[in-house]
């Protein structure tokens, strides 16, 4: 059976992609953040996941709004990156789980997801980002079934819809036949606005309450409306939807293993975590 080992959360700035070509990973304004990525290698390096589902926001590279999917869920066998204008290099591909995804898919419609199927997906900065900083090396060692929620064109979905959505997953995860380790990862977040009079904001105490609430209180946060969240978050700080989602799919018992909060990296609250997920037995036991 897929065991679900724990979770990745982590900003998704593009201009870390910029940093990483150039390697600024020890310059004073980038060492703060990349230096909050030495757990996750450790972590990664112990846990050894097969396959990692990532929750993200895709920004215009696979769905414009004229055609803009709520939830979609990637099952192609290979995920391509392209030039989406922000001047770093296009990213190298990332293959996929067909099997997972269909498995996944198929769980989330019985589940009353009326999720969107995309054989052919590009992925973002949202996802390549991560991925370069999870494995800073020339491989990346797993395979990934991408979930994009929309967190782009209003109407987007609920705190608690997010959640709910990552519970349907994990539930799926869980009664995978295949022995695979697999992690779960949310990206984009924590406060930030782009654009607009309030272009540049971060709300380091909102931020804090989200880090505190979203391992053991997931339910507190999902009370939220979009709206609020806007208000407290920043316009685009709703890119926490994907770090509900992940939370929501870590089925077993989740601790915080590491916290990196360092404001700004470009206009965002630069936040990156790993929870962990004990299982029931392992809960006995201990
Ligand atoms: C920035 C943040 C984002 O989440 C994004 O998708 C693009 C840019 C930024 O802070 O520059
Ligand atoms: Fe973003």
């Amino acid at each position: 059976m897929a065991t679900i080992i724990g979770g990745v959360a982590t900003t998704h700035v593009p201009s870390i992609g910029k940093a990483i070509a150039d390697k600024k990973q020890n310059d004073p304004y980038w060492r703060p953040f990349f230096r909050g990525f030495d757990y996750v290698h450790g972590w990664l390096a112990k846990e050894k996941p097969d396959v990692a589902v990532v929750f993200y926001n895709d920004h215009g590279l696979n769905f414009f709004l004229d055609k803009l999917p709520t939830f979609a869920v990637g099952a192609a066998k290979e995920y391509r990156n392209e030039d989406e204008g922000w001047g770093i290099p296009v990213s190298r591909s990332i293959a996929g789980d067909p099997d997972l995804s269909w498995h996944l898919i198929n769980a989330l419609v019985e589940d009353e997801f009326d999720i969107t199927m995309c054989q052919d997906m590009l992925i973002d900065h949202a996802v390549t980002i991560p991925m370069a900083l999870m494995w800073p090396g020339e491989n990346w060692p797993v395979r990934i079934v991408p979930v994009d929620i929309n967190t782009v064109q209003h109407p987007l979905p609920s705190l608690k819809r997010c959640l709910k959505l990552g519970q349907s997953i994990g539930r799926a995860l869980e009664s995978y036949p295949q022995d695979l380790r697999v992690m779960v990862v949310g990206t984009g977040g924590l406060s930030h606005q782009l654009d607009g009079p309030r272009a540049g904001f971060i709300n380091k105490e909102f931020d804090q309450l989200c880090l505190d609430k979203i391992v053991a209180e997931p339910e507190t946060l999902a009370r939220y409306s979009i709206h609020d969240w806007v208000k407290e978050s920043g316009a685009q700080g709703v890119e926490f939807l994907n770090w509900m989602a992940m939370r929501g799919a870590l089925t077993g018992r989740v601790s915080e293993l590491h916290r990196n909060y360092h404001i700004p990296i470009s206009n965002t609250a630069a936040a990156t975590v790993v929870y962990g997920n004990a299982k029931e037995v392992q809960r006995k036991a201990a």
